[in-house]
């Protein structure tokens, strides 16, 4: 009985476990990216292609996590995106491209020539 049970656990239990494990963790990995909206064709402006959005989120996903957490682009107006981004500059290597494309990223396309 107690080699079955250990038997029992090594075979199913320590399989399931793993898959759970592995369940969670990406269900946490894909719920903290899947908040950052992927652009789309409906992201599109007359001020940001939908290139510079897509590499805008990669940029922001690449530049800025580093030090704290990726605030929402909800979360700011376009006034506070571009007083933060502005304020980042000095702790964050990014050329103007760069930030450019992080700005019309993080303002839904709404920022930008
Ligand atoms: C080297 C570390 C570092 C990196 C990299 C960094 N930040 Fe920050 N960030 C900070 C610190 C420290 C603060 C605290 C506020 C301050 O600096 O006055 C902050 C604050 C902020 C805030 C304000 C949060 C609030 O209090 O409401 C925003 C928005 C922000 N960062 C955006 C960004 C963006 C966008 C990038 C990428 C371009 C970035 N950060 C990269 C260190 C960093």
């Amino acid at each position: 009985m107690k080699k079955y049970s250990s038997d029992y656990c090594s075979r199913i239990c320590s399989k399931k476990t793993i898959i759970i494990v592995c369940l969670i963790g990406f269900t946490v990995a894909f719920s903290c990216t899947s908040a950052l909206y992927i652009p789309s064709v409906n992201h599109v402006t007359p001020h940001a292609s939908l290139s510079e959005l897509q590499s805008g989120r990669k940029q922001y996903i690449r530049k800025c996590a580093g030090c704290h957490t990726l605030y929402l682009p909800e979360k700011y107006s376009k006034e506070q995106w571009v007083y933060w981004v502005d304020k980042m500059d000095s702790k964050v290597k990014m050329d103007s491209i760069e930030k450019d494309e992080i700005l019309k990223y993080v303002n839904h396309g709404k920022y930008g020539r």
